[in-house]
């Protein structure tokens, strides 16, 4: 058996470490940072904090935030463009994983002419993803896809119509400077969808196929406090300990997620896509039935999963059971047609479901006709 892994990324984890990252900045010997945010970030003043403590620090920012939820490649190119504009020399991601993977998208277009869908993972793009990218440094604002620490940047390519995964170890941020207090403005939905993505994060990776022990550990801590601890973040947004325990979560499933993700994400992508659902939804939605349909391949895994979500029924019935009362205690629809998706889009969704990567690292082998069963039993 040979298999490799890494977990190098500099983390700075705690209340107040946004005013750390100019220091960061200088040890990388860079001057001029382009903020990469979005345009709901800059309804609040983080932003404006981010950019006052670049400039006491003696550096001179420049802010780009057109980005939206579920970037594209169009928003990657004009983001290309405000970094060449300001001759930057470092970028500085805020916000979500929108922002965050934009600003990766971004490190790539820098010194890589070809189009974004060339550098696709699923066509082997990773490999030509070469050479130094300008440094990194990434701040999440909410705790749901880990991107701070990822090696992917997922973004939606209007030539291949639909999400396409950037992959390279060159995309691990330089460093990830991960401030929970961040996240206590987050609204009641985000927190609960961002949640959401955060645990299937944690329960695909354990549940991937392939010997990764230390993902695993990882991925079972961090279902535990997940379930402990978002419920409280959502009633009670600024509750030290439940956005501490969620951000680090959200961070320890990008962690796990190295060793692969699964059906879930595969189901999700086209989601977004497709119905516009918010990601953290999509993969809220489509987690039951996926632990279902694992189940009768890997019911031992499923099981460790129900433990870890605190259940006493610790089957696969009581795995995908805690998981939907989990979505309904933080307010969230657990059925695809409560989210406005219609009967006859399951066609389609399925297709492009098999298109997507993940699902090749899954414990169970996935079909088109599964992928069109999983869709009708969540619909
Ligand atoms: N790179 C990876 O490894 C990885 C993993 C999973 C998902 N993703 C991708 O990440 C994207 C989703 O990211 P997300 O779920 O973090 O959401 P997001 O970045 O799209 O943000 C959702 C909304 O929340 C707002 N927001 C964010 N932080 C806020 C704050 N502190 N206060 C107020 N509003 C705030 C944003 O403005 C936005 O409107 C999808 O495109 C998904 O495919 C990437
Ligand atoms: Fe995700």
């Amino acid at each position: 058996m040979k298999t490799r892994f890494n977990f190098p990324t500099r983390i700075l984890f705690g209340q107040g470490v946004i005013e750390d990252v100019a220091e960061h900045l200088l040890i990388l010997e860079t001057s001029r940072p382009l903020v990469v945010t979005d345009r709901g970030l800059m309804a609040t003043d983080i932003p404006e904090r981010l950019v006052n403590i670049l400039r006491v620090n003696g550096l001179e920012p420049s802010t780009f935030y057109k980005v939206d939820p579920n970037p594209t490649d169009e928003q990657v190119e004009a983001g290309t463009a405000a970094f060449r504009e300001h001759e930057a020399d470092a970028i500085v991601a805020l916000g979500g994983g929108s922002p965050l993977d934009a600003a990766k998208a971004i490190q790539i277009r820098i010194n890589h002419g070809e189009p974004l869908e060339e550098y696709d993972d699923l066509k082997g793009g990773d490999s030509k993803i070469l050479g130094d990218l300008p440094p990194l440094a990434a701040i999440p604002t909410t705790a749901g896809t880990g991107s701070e620490v990822s090696r992917s940047a997922v973004i939606t390519v209007a030539a291949a119509d639909r999400k396409v995964v950037l992959f390279s170890p060159r995309l691990m941020p330089a460093v990830a400077v991960c401030d929970p207090e961040l996240t206590y403005g987050l609204p009641a939905r985000i927190t609960a969808e961002t949640g959401m993505d955060a645990l299937s994060h944690n329960i695909e990776a354990y549940l991937a196929a392939g010997y990764h022990p230390m993902a695993d550990g990882i991925a079972l801590r961090a279902i535990r406090m997940i379930a402990q601890n978002l419920p409280t973040a959502f009633e009670k947004p600024k509750d030290e300990k439940a956005r501490q325990e969620m951000l680090m979560a959200s961070t320890m499933g990008a962690v796990a997620f190295q060793k692969g993700l699964g059906v879930i994400h595969s189901l999700a992508h086209p989601l977004s896509t497709v119905t516009g659902m918010s990601h953290g939804l999509a993969n809220s939605i489509m987690m039951p039935v996926a632990l279902r349909f694992n189940g009768i391949e890997i019911p031992e895994r499923v099981a460790m999963v129900a433990h870890a979500l605190g259940t006493k029924d610790t089957s696969v019935e009581g795995a995908a059971n805690t998981v939907t009362a989990l979505a309904e205690s933080v307010g969230l629809p657990t059925a695809l047609s409560e989210a406005g998706v219609k009967e006859e889009q399951i066609e389609v969704l399925s297709e492009k479901a098999m298109q997507d990567g993940c699902h090749t690292c899954n414990a169970r082998e996935c079909t088109l006709e599964d992928m069109s069963d999983l869709f009708k039993e969540a619909i």
